[in-house]
């Protein structure tokens, strides 16, 4: 079997001002919901990787018309809330979660019926979680016994709307139902256990969709209609906090992100990070297309270790890989409860951190909902990112503190997110190799 792994020399600092791709999450917004507006979508900067690019290879193949400029600017040609058309082959969604969750909500009210299948992680993650809900507003979506994909979605043209209580703070879920809303007779209610990223309800509300918030509860009434209008999707705090850690841990280190997406229900990377005592700084704050922006510039710390704050969790929740290597690099103790989530990502990531940190002479011990990490020398040393995007950055950036090459197996899906990364990363100053190994 092929494997294309990493291997990154040990040291060095990181210095200079780049610009990240394109928020994910927005990206896959920017697509659903000018397919299914009307009139025309202009979306700038949008994010080339595959997981988004499965979003739009799903409308393109439901019908949707959608161009791509040179400068890479996107054109949707919406074709309203009804003119979907079912696909004539399943939609595979490849890695990504986020598409075939938000998909699931989006198609559930369709008078067509899909079929939605992923990957090998993707068909592990538990898609119960959006079709029981769906399942209370009148859809019939089929799952494995264990409720995992492939989805078998029926046509069901009316939903009826709810109002429901998530069990678990996931941004994912609340879209899916918001989606699946759109389509339903009356109200739909999501109540959330703690605030999720909104870029949803900012993107509806942008369409000219009107969506009502009060504190946790977020409702939309079905039946509208959403307008074409122009996307600049910020580049993604999620891609960014990479470099914020490495800039963080390496020394004499000083790095300009700019125009990143700082939206709170997303920035708690950065709280986290001056919580330990990072160096970061915001400037040049401005609102784009509802989403606020800003330049952040991270310089060296002195890091420690802290217990980690159980409300920011969900506003961080795609950076613990990479914050838990700023905890191998601190000084003293971290402890992150509340965080069981993460071990149904791409990967567990729990474990895979837990025991790749291990690896590299790190004391790293997982629980539950989280992990113990006595901060420490890091070692060089071979560790697997078990096909996990963000599990292969971070243990690229930890080389940065360590005193031996860090080899990392199974790096391709680095290109769902982030496929600039190796080039990002060398301009900066981290050397990456990236090797094709058998094994
Ligand atoms: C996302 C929400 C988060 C996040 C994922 C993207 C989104 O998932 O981990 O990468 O775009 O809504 P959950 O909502 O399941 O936590």
């Amino acid at each position: 079997m092929t494997n294309e792994g990493f291997s990154v020399a040990p040291g060095g600092a990181l210095n200079g001002a780049i610009r990240v791709p394109g928020d994910k999450s927005i990206s896959h917004r920017s697509i659903m919901l000018g397919a299914i507006a009307e009139g025309v979508t202009k979306v700038r900067g949008f994010l080339e990787a595959e997981d988004a690019l499965a979003t739009l290879a799903a409308f393109r193949a439901m019908g949707v018309k959608i161009e791509r400029s040179d400068s890479g600017e996107l054109t949707i040609y919406g074709v309203g809330k009804r003119g979907l058309k079912g696909a004539k082959e399943p939609l595979y969604l490849g890695n990504s979660g986020t598409s075939m969750r938000l998909l699931s909500g989006l198609l559930a009210g369709q008078n067509f019926s899909s079929v939605l299948t992923g990957d090998e992680s993707l068909s592990k993650r538990p898609m119960s979680r959006v079709t029981d809900p769906l399942a209370l507003m009148g859809a019939v979506i089929g799952t494995s016994e264990q409720g995992t994909s492939p989805l078998f979605i029926e046509d069901m043209p009316i939903l009826k709307g709810i109002s429901y209580e998530m069990p678990m703070a996931s941004a994912q879920v609340k879209s899916c139902l918001l989606l699946a809303g759109l389509y339903a007779e009356g109200e739909t209610c999501v109540v959330e256990p703690a605030p999720t990223r909104d870029h949803t309800e900012r993107m509806l509300e942008g369409f000219g969709y009107s969506v009502k918030r009060e504190g946790r509860r977020v409702c939309l009434s079905g039946g509208g209609k959403l307008k074409g209008t122009e996307i600049d999707v910020p580049a993604d705090i999620s891609s960014a906090a990479f470099f914020m850690v490495g800039a963080s841990i390496a020394q004499d280190s000083d790095v300009l992100l700019k125009h990143v997406g700082i939206n709170p229900t997303r920035t708690g990377i950065i709280d986290i990070l001056r919580l330990m005592g990072g160096n970061i700084t915001l400037s040049n704050e401005q609102i784009v297309g509802g989403e606020p922006v800003a330049d952040i510039r991270i310089k060296s710390a002195e890091l420690k270790g802290i217990d980690i704050p159980e409300s920011l969790v969900p506003l961080a929740i795609d950076e613990f890989p990479v914050l838990f290597v700023a905890a191998a690099c601190a000084k003293g103790q971290t402890v992150l409860t509340g965080a069981e989530e993460l071990r149904v990502k791409e990967s567990d990531r729990i474990q895979a951190m837990a025991d790749g940190l291990v690896k590299l002479g790190i004391n790293a011990t997982a629980t539950d909902d989280g992990m113990v990490i006595q901060g420490g020398s890091l070692s060089g040393g071979e560790v697997d990112s078990h096909g996990d995007h963000r599990i292969a950055m971070a243990f690229s950036i930890a080389a940065l503190r360590a005193t031996g090459e860090i080899k990392i197996n199974d790096c391709e899906n680095v290109n769902t997110s982030f496929p600039e990364f190796l080039s990002l990363a060398s301009s900066l100053g981290l050397e990456i190799k990236d090797s094709i190994d058998v094994s």
